[in-house]
């Protein structure tokens, strides 16, 4: 097994979440309202000229101007047109330090000449997609079967949301069992019955807006890093069906936003075994950003199905994935196999395993692979926090900063860390407008990052990538010093 990890110290848990008990009890702390206006005025208002009124146009005719959820931005989302290695570059010309990442694939940095190339040969020898099999199916394919200890067998789909979708049936056809587990918090895409306990652990049905409640019959959720909660919705379940599967971000929910004692996936995994569910690794975001051996090679666990998604087209389209050992795999064999009476799981996608993706994401892991890039990143990962850290204690400000290698967090009001109890309804209310309130204050912030060239994902995570160097991001963090030295005790009126 490959063991560059790019966690080197892994972040105490335990510690960390108590920071984050306490940044959810204090005052909000946040980017003063001068400081804002200054940055609405003459950033937004006088250099984002092009971005404004294209948003403007674009707001007519797709709601809410833009199309990726993480796009959205205070006051206007800006319009990006170039984006190489670790910087951005919008419509007005603006230049920006990349900690997006298109929100996880681009671990090599965007768009690396070594994968563009290929994907030109192949565009130029066969076009992006034919309906049927290449030969760089097979190689993707067989890179990751290589790489990741407990997939004998793969199966790319188009998203990870679709491959979540169908772990799902995998498990219920394989185990005949009925519930599907998940952690509270974590997101393993937007699928009806998944888009359980969204966010905030607790949460339930509540943010599955447009989905009716019959659906969540057979799913459950339980408290992030409490094996206990596990166990009892596992004990219930053995008296309404058994439980199918368990879902697990490995490193935590919503990417490790709140994190897991290190030995807590290995409980999972025991539990699993006890109870006969499938134990199901959402390595969407950990998969080829934590190693080449994903996080499950990190924490010495052995899922029975692993979710592919991001890194495997290496910021390509169709990029989703299914793998795990061969007794699970053989429900998702494709194609006209009469030979075979397994009921196989329903599923489908005309996009999906295109030569693009597959060539895109065969190179990218090649890429990685040869220049130990996640390691790379995470070492610049532990820079940065490092760096943010200080800026917290030199400014004495409440905020919490932390990583799991190129996962890196910054939380300044902490809207994730609520949890809602429903053994005591009448909080409820208080979680919801406290949650809300602090989202507001996560997006000036935001804009205050933009206006200094910082474009992170929703204000609370930074993604860091190979393309990065100490030096660039000593540079960055002088950026974070300038919004830092203009955060204040939110006014009110
Ligand atoms: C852990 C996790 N699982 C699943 C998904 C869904 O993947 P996709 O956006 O490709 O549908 C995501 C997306 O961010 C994710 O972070």
């Amino acid at each position: 097994m490959d063991t560059r990890f790019a966690i080197e110290n892994y972040c105490d848990a335990k510690a960390v979440t108590k920071e984050l008990d306490e940044l959810i009890k204090q005052p909000i702390y946040t980017i003063k309202p001068d400081a804002l206006k200054n940055y609405e005025e003459n950033y937004y208002g006088k250099k984002c000229c092009k971005s404004k009124a294209m948003i403007d146009e674009a707001r007519q005719i797709i709601p809410g101007g833009v199309q990726h959820n993480l796009a959205f931005n205070y006051p206007f989302p800006l319009v990006f047109t170039k984006a190489s290695g670790m910087k951005l570059y919008d419509i007005d010309g603006n230049e920006y330090f990349d900690f997006l990442q298109a929100g996880g694939p681009t671990v090599l940095g965007s768009n690396p000449p070594e994968v563009r190339e290929q994907v030109i040969d192949l565009l130029n020898t066969c076009g992006p997609s034919t309906g049927l099999f290449h030969e760089f199916e097979y190689k993707l394919a067989k890179k990751i079967a290589d790489s990741i200890e407990t997939v004998d067998m793969f199966r790319m789909l188009g998203s990870g949301t679709e491959a979540c979708m169908a772990a799902v049936r995998v498990a219920r056809l394989a185990t005949k069992n009925k519930n599907i587990v998940k952690m509270g918090g974590a997101y393993h895409g937007w699928s009806d019955q998944l888009g359980y306990g969204i966010r905030i652990p607790g949460s339930k049905f509540t943010q599955a807006h447009g989905v009716p409640l019959y659906i969540f019959k057979h799913t459950q959720e339980f408290f992030p890093n409490d094996l206990d909660s596990l166990e009892r919705v596992l004990k219930l379940n053995t008296l309404r069906g058994g439980t199918a599967a368990v879902f697990i971000e490995p490193v935590g929910p919503e990417s490790g936003t709140r994190p897991l004692d290190y030995d807590f996936n290995k409980g999972v995994e025991r539990l699993c075994r006890k109870y006969g569910a499938l134990l199901i690794f959402d390595e969407v975001v950990t998969g080829f950003r934590v190693g080449m051996a994903g996080a499950q090679g990190y924490f010495g666990v052995s899922p029975d199905l692993t979710i592919f998604g991001k890194v495997i087209a290496g910021g390509y389209p169709g990029a989703g994935g299914i793998g795990g050992k061969k007794e699970y795999m053989k429900y998702l064999g494709a194609g006209l196999d009469g030979s075979t009476k397994i009921k196989k799981a329903f599923m489908g996608g005309t996009m999906a395993a295109t030569p693009i993706s597959c060539v895109a994401g065969y190179y990218t892991l090649e890429m990685i692979d040869k220049t130990n890039a996640c390691q790379k990143a995470g070492q610049m990962g532990d820079r940065l926090t490092k760096g943010l850290k200080e800026l917290i204690k030199k400014y004495n400000l409440p905020f919490v900063a932390f990583n799991q290698g190129s996962i890196c967090h910054l939380e300044t009001v902490g809207t994730m860390h609520f949890a809602i109890d429903w053994s005591k309804p009448w909080g409820i209310p208080k979680v919801l407008s406290a949650t809300s309130e602090r989202k507001k204050e996560m997006e000036h912030m935001g804009a205050a990052y933009m206006a200094e060239g910082l474009v992170t994902l929703a204000g609370s995570r930074l993604y860091t990538s190979a393309a990065y160097t100490p030096e660039l991001i000593d540079e960055a963090l002088a950026r974070f010093d300038r919004v830092f030295a203009n955060v204040g005790l939110k006014q009110y009126d």
